[in-house]
């Protein structure tokens, strides 16, 4: 099974992709942690994103759908992936559905959270991110058990770079402009699921649940 988590950011799409994930089994694939993952190690591919992912903007598609076959290629995405933050252009999500199809699979599912750009802002302005493992937090809603611990791992809790203020309204332009048309290319070609995700995390879970079942 292939499925997507989309929505804007700060939707709440890394925060859920846990329980998609436990519910279907298949991997998670993630760009914007794949990028991050890159960016730790210093590598040429993690310095080229850092120079879109500090601006909000996107980072080719050449670039990211070449990351995403590398790890379909991989032997346990046989059985399907939960694509979180991918695609995120209309050329992505062809390129998508066509290596897919190439290989007897398609998109089966897509998941959109539904959140307003005022959520997104005062989401993203208290969000923290374990810099070990990757965890997300919120200050208001969902803080670590300690002060800028992670409770997963004990790594130390800060500030995503590109959660600055200036850096998030960027992104929230860059989803309207390129990514918010995707949403007329799912429509058009692939079951779509609309979950009102301005609700509590629990709440939003268990829609996603009954999307999965339904
Ligand atoms: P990426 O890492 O994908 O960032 P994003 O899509 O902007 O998504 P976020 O991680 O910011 O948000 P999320 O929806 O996962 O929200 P979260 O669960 O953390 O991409 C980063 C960058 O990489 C991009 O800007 C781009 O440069 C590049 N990139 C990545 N993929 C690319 C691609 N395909 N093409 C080109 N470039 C690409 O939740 C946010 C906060 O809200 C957290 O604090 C959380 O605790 C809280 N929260 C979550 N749900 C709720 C709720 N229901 N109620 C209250 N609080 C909640």
């Amino acid at each position: 099974m292939d499925l997507l988590l989309f929505g804007p950011p700060g939707a709440g799409k890394g925060t859920q992709a846990d329980a998609v994930r436990g519910a279907t089994g298949v991997i998670h694939v993630s760009t914007g942690d794949i990028f991050r993952k890159h960016l730790k190690g210093g590598t040429p591919l993690g310095l080229l994103a850092k120079g879109y992912m500090d601006q909000g903007q996107l980072v080719p598609d050449d670039v990211v759908v070449d990351i995403v076959a590398t790890r379909l290629a991989e032997p346990d995405a046989a059985a399907g992936a939960l694509f979180d933050g991918f695609p995120r252009t209309v050329r992505q999500a062809e390129l998508l559905q066509a290596w897919l199809l190439a290989h007897g699979r398609r998109i089966d599912l897509a998941l959109n959270l539904v959140v307003d750009d005022a959520v997104v802002i005062a989401r993203l302005s208290g969000r923290r991110t374990c810099l070990a493992c990757g965890a997300t937090y919120h200050i208001a809603h969902n803080p670590p058990a300690a002060d800028k611990v992670c409770d997963k791992c004990g790594g130390e809790v800060v500030q995503r770079k590109d959660d600055a203020e200036d850096v998030v309204r960027a992104r929230i332009e860059t989803y309207h402009r390129d990514t918010a048309p995707v949403l007329g290319w799912l429509r058009a070609n692939v079951r779509v699921v609309d979950i009102d995700a301005d609700r509590p995390i629990a709440e939003v879970e268990s829609a996603l649940h009954a999307a999965l079942r339904g």
